[in-house]
């Protein structure tokens, strides 16, 4: 088969990477177009990268007949809008997390999906395609920790990183601190415990950061969940680790234990000298999740070429919402939120 042609809207943080990735290091694609309002972003795109098209409007860009797929790197709010014009315009679509901010949002989309069944859909759910964490998926299946009864999830970015976030929230709605960062969590949580989430209880509050309560968001937060087969979920998010970028996973089994990530090492090296023996910290998510950014991508464009689907579903886009969703509307109640299937 030919190559995929391929348009990116987004040239933010996370959709250069995904766009460097498209133009340099997919060989069975090819990076035809980008997109983003800011017209000097996709200016310089095109020039630094040698891209046919560069567009500010999205709907003028998935008009281009030569595309075969759009990556859908914009801000979140933007998501379900620009997939469904997407499939509309027939062409394959990954889009970035989360699916949606609303339910109703996410489930209009799964209805687009299975409308255009021959298209491939896909959501980044990135860390699935994390070596590490396909590694412990598959320990898990070979039940070398028995059956799994608990994860606990961290999920924190560096406090150097607020000053980016606060701009980027004045400008856009992320979702709230459960729908923008936990939702990884949330997914990875429903992957290895085979189940859905059931019932949730969150609370949080700004800490180091008042100006994050102002905008009606936790800065630093926690989830407990209840999972319908009778497990259960501790999430702890936040925007102010002090540390570095700290992505750590555990699920507890009845015959073992299994963690990713117990310290978010930067990579092997460790420094001794007079401040002790020093294990530097991974400083962002780009850092972290490079090899898991571009695999995931890559398992994208081989869907497409193979005609199959990938396992990270639009119901797992769903059913993520659903919970991230339920975990938002307890921590701004304080009630115990029945999570809506
Ligand atoms: P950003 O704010 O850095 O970049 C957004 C980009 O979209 C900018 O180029 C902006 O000009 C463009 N844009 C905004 N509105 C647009 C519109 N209507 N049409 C066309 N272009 C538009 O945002 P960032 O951090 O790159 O996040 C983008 C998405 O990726 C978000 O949905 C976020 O949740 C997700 N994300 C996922 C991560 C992961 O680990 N999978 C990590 C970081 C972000």
């Amino acid at each position: 088969m030919k190559k995929v042609k391929v348009g990116i809207v987004g040239l933010g943080r996370l959709g250069r990477q995904h766009a460097e990735n498209l133009a340099f290091r997919i060989p069975n694609c090819e990076l035809i177009a980008v997109c983003s309002i800011i017209e000097e972003e996709a200016k310089k795109a095109q020039e630094e990268w040698g891209v046919k098209y560069a567009y500010t409007n999205y709907e003028e860009m998935i008009k281009n007949e030569e595309l075969d797929a759009v990556l859908i790197a914009s801000p979140s709010g933007f998501h379900c809008e620009q997939i469904e014009k997407a499939l509309e315009a027939n062409l394959h679509v990954f889009s970035e997390k989360p699916l949606g901010l609303y339910l109703e949002e996410a489930v209009r989309v799964e209805e687009a999906v299975k409308k255009h069944e021959n298209k491939v859909f896909m959501l980044g759910f990135m860390r699935r395609y994390d070596k590490s964490y396909a590694y412990a998926k598959k320990k898990v299946e070979k039940g070398a920790i028995g059956e799994p009864v608990l994860i606990r999830c961290y999920g924190l970015d560096p406090s150097e990183a607020i000053g980016g976030f606060m701009n980027f929230a004045k400008n856009n709605y992320s979702g709230g601190l459960f729908l923008d960062m936990a939702i990884h969590d949330l997914d990875l949580a429903r992957w290895y415990l085979n189940s859905e989430a059931k019932q949730v209880w969150a609370i949080g509050g700004a800490y180091g950061y008042p100006e994050i309560g102002q905008l009606h968001d936790a800065e630093t937060g926690a989830a407990l969940v209840k999972f319908e087969n009778g497990t259960m979920g501790v999430f702890v998010a936040g925007r102010n680790c002090s540390h570095g970028y700290h992505i750590e996973t555990e699920i507890i089994g009845t015959e073992g234990t299994l963690r990713i990530g117990t310290v978010p090492e930067r990579n092997m090296v460790t420094v001794f000298n007079e401040t002790g023996a020093v294990k530097e910290c991974s400083e962002g998510f780009l850092e972290r999740f490079e090899q898991a950014y571009l695999s995931e991508v890559e398992e994208f464009i081989n869907c497409i070429r193979e005609e199959r689907k990938p396992d990270v579903t639009v119901e797992d886009g769903v059913l993520s919402t659903a919970l991230g969703y339920a975990c938002k509307e307890s921590f701004e109640t304080g009630e115990l939120v029945t999570v809506q299937s």
